[in-house]
């Protein structure tokens, strides 16, 4: 394996996020310095790394070979200082905290190597409000994983106001070498892409349940086993393109009129009280019907990993420099 770009990499915040993306950059050969500010969760994580390569030497996923040189690239820091020393990549993986982001971000600025690139992992909060008035605001940018990042490689890539091009440009092309896929912002809106629409989906989800239109079991099952099944090879525009023999604009000049109506007709915001969060509970458990939450995860990722290979295995045939057809307006 060549060594990336980016050879040297620190995790910040060992918690979920954090320990995935440090296996995600062992994985891509990086040298990975790991610091949390609490020194348990620092030790659950290196447990739960170390737990996750015996599980895939096991299940013959990795090598022993693969599993050792993985364990060697990662380093457990207790200090931020050693976890940062010739760092050239950051990702900073803290409580979704504006103010905590606020002092790791000053921490950040004054411990890392002045070129290193400062990526956060928040999910909501605006990389130019946290960094506003670092000297390091120009080499910040948000990067936004998905859980868990070595399973699923959807990165949301946000830059603030002062970050510059090749910031972007240098942290979308080492996320893809690192095995991720970066989608770029073009500016921030609460939320980014993904929690947006995965929002108005749980809205509704809610909204069927809480008001007796359906049980839980019934409202996943139609996400599982339809419309979830043709989202894992395509979005909803590309959805809606094989929907109608004529594609996209022929579904949408036709069910144009139906989704208005549909839309008007949506439920309002959840309040998840505490009854509406235990009815959500039972329902989901009694779904669930006994299988552990660690089994349920280890299940997940190994069907997600599944699938990506056999999305590998078969890629869409596109042509590049096709003529996209009329209408087609470039970006
Ligand atoms: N969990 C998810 O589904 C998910 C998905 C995508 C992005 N994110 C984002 O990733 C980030 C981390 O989320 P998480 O779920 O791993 O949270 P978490 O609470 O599991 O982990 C946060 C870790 O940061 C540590 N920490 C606290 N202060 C610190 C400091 N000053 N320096 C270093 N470490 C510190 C905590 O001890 C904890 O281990 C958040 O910004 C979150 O929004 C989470």
């Amino acid at each position: 394996m060549t060594a990336p770009m980016m050879s040297t990499v620190a995790v910040v915040g060992a918690g979920v996020i954090g320990r995935s993306w440090a296996l995600v950059f062992a994985r891509a050969a990086c040298n990975v310095r790991v610091y949390d500010f609490v020194p348990e969760q620092a030790k659950r994580a290196r447990a739960w790394f170390e737990a996750e390569l015996d599980r895939n030497r096991v299940g013959g996923v990795l090598t022993a070979a693969q599993t050792a040189a993985y364990r060697e690239r990662v380093r457990w820091c207790g200090t931020l200082e050693d976890a940062l020393a010739n760092a050239e990549y950051v990702q900073e993986s803290g409580p979704e905290s504006f103010e905590l982001k606020e002092s790791i971000f000053a921490e950040l600025d004054q411990a890392a190597g002045s070129e290193a690139i400062l990526a956060s992992s928040t999910s909501a909060h605006d990389i130019a409000e946290i960094t506003a008035g670092l000297a390091a605001a120009r080499r910040c940018i948000v990067a936004h994983p998905v859980n868990p990042p070595h399973v699923i490689p959807v990165v949301e890539v946000l830059p603030g106001r002062e970050t510059t091009n090749e910031v972007v440009e240098r942290t979308c092309a080492f996320l893809a070498e690192v095995g991720q896929t970066p989608v770029r912002l073009k500016r921030y809106v609460p939320g980014f892409l993904l929690n947006r629409m995965q929002a108005a989906l749980v809205r509704e989800a809610v909204n069927l349940v809480d008001s007796g239109v359906a049980d839980v079991d019934a409202v996943d099952a139609v996400i599982r086993d339809g419309l979830g099944l043709r989202w894992a090879l395509l979005g909803p525009f590309g959805v809606a393109h094989t929907n109608a023999d004529g594609g996209i604009r022929s579904y949408f000049a036709r069910y144009g009129e139906a989704y208005r109506d549909l839309m008007d007709d949506l439920g309002p915001t959840p309040t998840f009280d505490a009854a509406l969060v235990e009815h959500l509970g039972r329902g989901t458990e009694a779904m669930l019907r006994g299988v552990s939450h660690a089994e349920l995860l280890r299940w997940r990722d190994r069907l997600v990993i599944g699938i990506r290979e056999l999305k590998r295995a078969n890629p869409l045939p596109v042509r590049d420099g096709a003529d996209p057809g009329p209408g087609a307006k470039p970006d």
